[in-house]
């Protein structure tokens, strides 16, 4: 069992705290980043949870950070067209992009109307046009009850992949899309922030393992070369 990492937890009363408090965050990683070097690499987690911040962040947040400077991402997709239900990108383009009036060529989405591995093949080749060393200056990540993220699934080969930046996997049959591209952890430990959000009980096992050190999930596999910040509400974290 690995030392207990080093994370930041804010815990909120439920999910549309925990989004509020999400997006303070992220508009002051953003406003800094900016500020720092003039452009924000961002890449945002596929699944349900954040849809709320998503929506946030083109609501109420849409003048707290200068979401123009954004170049966005994705920690992981789907391998299906973009306007499919099940697309990561789908999701983000009609709560955020569009909201936000978000310039196309400012969002990297991962081609997963292409072939799985062809897919990944494209997206590694502009994650390394677009990052210096792979590092993003904020990743979003959200948490499977497995302890999956991205689409690192436990005792995944993915999970050993040290030279590729994206690649394909089969996440399993009882995935609704079991075809997926993900980053790989040398890109998620590799950024200047990471920031969980997990909402709900069926969290709670996942999210105190992780929190605990046990790398036997690949959540716990994620320690960031810079901050590790959770966001979790009250019934995933158990209180
Ligand atoms: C995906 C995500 C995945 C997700 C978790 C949690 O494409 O599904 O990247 O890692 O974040 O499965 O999903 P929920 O937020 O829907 O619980």
């Amino acid at each position: 069992m690995a030392e207990p990492v080093t994370a930041e937890v804010t815990e909120a009363a439920d999910l549309t705290a925990l989004s509020v408090a999400a997006a303070d965050f992220v508009a002051a990683v953003v406003t800094a980043s900016v500020a720092e070097g003039g452009r924000c690499t961002v890449a945002l987690s596929g699944g349900s949870t954040p849809r709320r911040l998503y929506e946030l962040l083109a609501g109420a947040y849409r003048d707290r950070a200068p979401w123009s400077r954004v170049e966005w991402f994705f920690g992981d997709e789907r391998c299906v067209p973009p306007d499919h239900p099940e697309s990561n990108y789908r999701s983000a383009r009609e709560s955020l992009f569009v909201p936000l009036r978000i310039a196309p060529g400012l969002v990297h989405r991962i081609p997963g109307e292409r072939l799985p591995a062809d897919a990944a093949a494209a997206y590694d080749a502009v994650l390394h046009d677009r990052l210096t060393a792979g590092r993003f200056d904020l990743v979003l990540l959200g948490l499977g009850a497995d302890g999956h993220t991205a689409s690192l699934f436990p005792g995944a080969p993915a999970l050993d992949e040290r030279e590729r930046w994206a690649i394909s996997v089969d996440g399993g049959a009882e995935l609704a899309v079991r075809e997926r591209v993900t980053v790989t952890l040398p890109v998620l430990n590799a950024a200047r922030v990471v920031s969980f959000l997990a909402a709900g009980t069926e969290k709670r096992s996942a999210v105190s393992r992780v929190l605990a050190g046990d790398t036997s999930l690949p959540a716990g596999r994620v320690h960031p070369a810079g901050r590790l910040v959770w966001f979790v509400d009250q019934a995933a974290r158990g209180n």
